[in-house]
């Protein structure tokens, strides 16, 4: 037996038990003749101490200990001259009797304590060093239980896990495909799943009405602090059920997940917004309501006073910040670049600032009277030592733009605590998106989300003003400005289905090639069926009070889509390439 206990385990109560531990070496101490060893493992840090009066080989052993060894170490439990009440073992330390060195380690190419000396980089080079380190255990840790109480919640209403390919065909959720050359089917590739929706939903007409997957999803787009190449949903799907229901069943899951693994209650029931309601007063799908900073249309009260910016334009837009009207020139001057960033993609800000004495001062003073300032700052409930952001321009654009500038503020003031939790649906998503680019209607969700029955006539228009007035009965979860899950209730019936590729532009025989299985299957008996997904990393990361992913994830991938610790993606040899009948025109780097 290598070790009777772990290093986080001993107490008061284990005092003059004799115990064997395993783990590695934090540090070590000389303290006169005395060394003393934190030893590390999982679960916590236990004192060793070797005394004066020690064996002579044992004390050369001790003093021979460099950082991340791993050692077996013996001796008794007892209680500490001086307690450490930062740890849970700290009223206890082992007056060794032996050590064995398991493994020597070369010294670390960073500190591993809970802050660490070393950057990003290096931290990712060595993943399995920073892992180590307790922030990443505890993330880990929180990660596994999160999935262990889904499991649990959705095992106990009915669902059954089902896995689903790997290596498919390309499935339509908006992002590039990552794809697997074919050996044995020369010049064919598989793709490998952005999500497992088609295979959800075949299982639904396969009859198994309540299917769910903790499962990989693979997706080449852009990377953020929210998103990797490979990524894991919680992905459900439900038959004869309606919007409601899915609701219903998911809304709970996430309030077990709140009450079960933070101890945190969340309203019940949640609050609903529309999508058209979270563009128009907070300019994003996924809105922060953690705080207020509602976005007010200020069209009607600017335009038609000489101020040809504001009169050029289809939407005059504002916020309006609390206590912020102390802004100096230069902060104002600041935020306007931020704006202008394209990032954000705002031309110019114009400023009202309603002082504490109830004057005004703004950046347009030129063309509105004191008088007029005052009525659009009493139209959107500001108060003196208010200060009033206005952006203009295309309306939903603005919104954008004056979504992400709230957010910004909302920052910059501290609104944004992450263990404030507010959690909402956001429903009624309009089926389509019309793209100017490429002149094509684009689906909002994916080609399988219906459209609301009462929609239907619309949905068959030939008009595009019809076709965007189109609702799905489709829904996301957002907590705290993040999208944390999505879904939608399905297309069931073939001929609809057809319609929506059509809408979408896809040829009849373009449709047939890429989803022919899916149209003919719902020509086989498709009950009525809807699901949705969690993006688990996210779930993990917000529990967890942050908003990056990456330390949710054991081995995850850089910005740039690279795993350093491992060197991927890197060449492969002629031979390979050859086998799978592929060409390559880049450059390797020592080409
Ligand atoms: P959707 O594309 O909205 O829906 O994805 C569901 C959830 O997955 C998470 N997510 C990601 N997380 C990390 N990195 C990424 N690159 C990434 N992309 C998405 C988000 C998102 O809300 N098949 C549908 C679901 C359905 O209709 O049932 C789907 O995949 O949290």
């Amino acid at each position: 037996m290598y070790r009777t206990h772990t290093c986080g385990e001993l107490r008061i109560e284990n005092a003059g038990q004799t115990v064997t531990l395993a783990g590695w070496v934090q540090r070590t101490r000389k303290l006169g003749g005395m060394t003393f060893i934190d030893l590390r493992d999982r679960y916590g840090i236990t004192q060793l101490v070797v005394d004066d009066s020690a064996a002579a080989e044992l004390k050369e052993t001790a003093d021979s200990l460099g950082r991340e060894y791993v050692i077996q170490a013996t001796g008794t439990v007892v209680e500490r001259q001086s307690k450490n009440p930062k740890i849970p073992t700290g009223d206890i330390e082992i007056g060794l009797t032996g050590i064995n060195v398991l493994n020597k380690a070369q010294t670390p190419p960073f500190t591993i304590e809970d802050v660490s000396d070393g950057g990003e980089e290096l931290r990712a080079r060595y993943r399995y060093l920073d892992l180590r380190r307790n922030p990443l255990r505890k993330a880990l840790e929180l990660r596994h239980r999160l999935a262990h109480e889904v499991r649990n919640y959705l095992d106990g209403k009915g669902f059954l896990e089902i896995e689903t390919p790997y290596l498919i065909k390309s499935t339509p959720e908006g992002a590039r495909d990552f794809v697997v050359p074919s050996r044995m089917n020369p010049g064919q590739f598989y793709a490998l799943p952005q999500s497992p929706q088609t295979f959800k939903q075949l299982l639904m007409v396969a009859g198994y009405d309540r299917y769910f997957q903790i499962v990989r999803c693979f997706r080449d787009e852009d990377l953020r602090a929210d998103r990797q190449p490979e990524f894991t949903q919680i992905d459900c799907e439900m038959s004869f059920v309606e919007q409601e229901d899915v609701l219903d069943t998911f809304e709970g899951m996430m309030r077990t997940l709140f009450r079960n693994v933070l101890n945190v209650e969340i309203p019940d029931p949640l609050p609903r917004m529309s999508w058209y309601d979270a563009m128009d007063n907070y300019g994003s799908d996924k809105p922060d309501i953690r705080f207020g900073m509602k976005i007010h249309e200020i069209t009607g009260k600017v335009q038609g006073k000489g101020f040809s910016v504001f009169d050029s334009v289809e939407y005059v837009g504002a916020i309006s910040v609390d206590g912020a009207a102390e802004y100096t020139r230069k902060q104002i001057d600041e935020l306007t670049e931020w704006v202008k960033r394209p990032q954000v993609g705002a031309k110019g800000l114009v400023y009202i600032k309603y002082n504490a004495d109830g004057s005004f001062k703004s950046s347009v003073d030129k063309f509105y009277t004191p008088e007029e300032l005052k009525a659009v700052a009493d139209y959107m409930g500001s108060k003196p030592g208010d200060l009033i952001l206005v952006l203009c321009g295309s309306r939903r654009k603005t919104q954008t733009m004056l979504g992400v500038l709230r957010i910004e503020m909302g920052n910059r003031l501290g609104l944004r605590d992450p263990h404030n939790f507010a959690p909402l649906w956001i429903v009624d998503f309009p089926l389509l998106e019309w793209d100017d680019e490429t002149q094509r209607f684009y689906a909002m969700h994916h080609p399988f989300t219906a459209p609301k029955p009462e929609h239907l006539d619309l949905f068959y228009s030939d008009r595009k003003e019809d076709l965007e007035k189109v609702c799905a009965n489709a829904y996301d979860f957002v907590l705290n400005g993040t999208e944390l899950g999505g879904g939608s209730i399905r297309i069931h019936e073939a001929e609809v289905q057809q319609r929506m590729f059509e809408v979408l532009g896809i040829s009849r025989e373009d449709a047939e090639y890429k989803f022919g299985f899916i149209i003919n299957a719902f020509k086989f008996g498709a009950p009525p069926h809807g699901g949705l997904a969690f993006g688990f990393d996210r779930v993990c990361a917000l529990f967890g009070g942050q908003e990056t992913i990456r330390d949710y994830i054991a081995f995850p991938k850089n910005n740039q889509g690279r795993d350093v610790m491992i060197d991927s993606p890197s060449y492969i040899d002629q031979e390979q390439m050859d086998e799978l009948f592929l060409a390559s025109t880049a450059k390797k780097d020592n080409e």
